[in-house]
């Protein structure tokens, strides 16, 4: 017997970094790009294999530092049972260290795939929770966005902390993203933020402030459809996380070619820094906007429609 499980990448729309420090932040799940985990027996214990990787997982070990070993270990645990006699074959089409979730979303298919594996189930609140934990060797200390946008697969408005809120989408619109092709660690960005706000803690918060008003006022645009404003809210945002430091001269110039091809609006997504930018187009503009990212140097660029 063979099952396979899967879980979406995803994109923070809104409020990276200042989500943090408390704010809300907005992020959709791109259900188009996923990352697969597939089952197949085994009479080598259970053990999990990805592009290059082939890890014993011992669940007595005391502590655990693989990301993958970490997640299969807390599923065992949370379900009481002991491993399953198989190999667990991680596949992924998400860039990694790239802002688009790709460890939370390994992370999800192989819990779904252990889970099929011992015939049991955890629930998406106990599963979002344990992705949480797993989250911590990425990021080291991450809000939760990602694991909670990819374990639901819902548009969320998350504020660190408080039960999930789910989006309802007005009007159907679609994203351009675009992959600068230099990666970046979000560890490291989340840490220059942290220093930043250390070095000057008023003129921080007073930007962090005004990226948690522009959330709000971006629900209200996607929730009743203004994607016009949407656009607008979008290029603000990436302004203020120049301001935090977290763009690169690539995303700054990815940006641009967006706007100037006639993208409503662009921003850089997730930690930054390096990674992708994400732009707002209108079916009239999306094959020129991508065009235009591809010869300014984007080294990919993936359309996804959110609704
Ligand atoms: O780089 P990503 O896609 O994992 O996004 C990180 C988002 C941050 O707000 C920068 C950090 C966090 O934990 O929310």
């Amino acid at each position: 017997m063979t099952a396979e499980a899967s879980a979406p990448a995803k994109a923070i729309l809104f409020g990276e970094h200042a989500v943090v420090y408390g704010q809300p932040a907005i992020a959709v799940p791109i259900s188009g790009l996923r990352a697969f985990a597939s089952v197949q027996p085994s009479s080598a214990g259970l053990r999990i294999t990805a592009a290059d990787l082939d890890i014993p997982v011992n669940i007595d070990a005391e502590s655990v530092d693989n990301a993958l070993a970490l997640t299969a270990k807390l599923v065992l645990k949370a379900l009481g049972v002991s491993p399953p006699q198989v190999t667990i074959a991680i596949r992924s089409d998400i860039p990694i260290a790239s802002g688009l979730g790709s460890g939370a979303s390994v992370a999800t298919a192989l819990a779904r795939a252990l889970c099929q594996a011992v015939g049991a189930r955890l629930s998406e609140s106990a599963l979002n929770e344990m992705i949480y934990e797993v989250e911590k060797i990425h990021h080291g200390t991450p809000s939760g966005i990602d694991n909670t946008v990819i374990v639901y697969e819902r548009p969320v408005y998350f504020v660190r902390g408080q039960p999930l809120e789910t989006l309802t989408i007005g009007a159907p619109f679609s994203l351009i993203i675009a992959d600068t092709g230099k990666s970046a660690s979000t560890r490291d960005a989340v840490a220059g933020v942290r220093e930043l706000y250390d070095s000057d803690p008023a003129g921080v918060q007073a930007l962090l402030d005004a990226i948690g008003a522009l959330v709000i006022r971006a629900r209200a645009a996607i929730e009743t459809g203004q994607v016009v404003d949407l656009g607008e809210l979008m290029t603000s945002n990436h302004q203020l996380l120049r301001k935090l430091t977290v763009s690169s001269p690539e995303l700054d110039n990815l940006v641009s070619a967006a706007l100037d091809a006639g993208a409503l609006g662009a921003k850089l997504s997730g930690g930054g820094r390096g990674g992708n930018m994400i732009a707002l187009v209108t079916p009239e503009t999306r094959t020129q906007v991508a065009a235009a990212l591809t010869l300014a140097g984007a080294v990919h660029t993936i359309t996804t429609e959110v609704r």
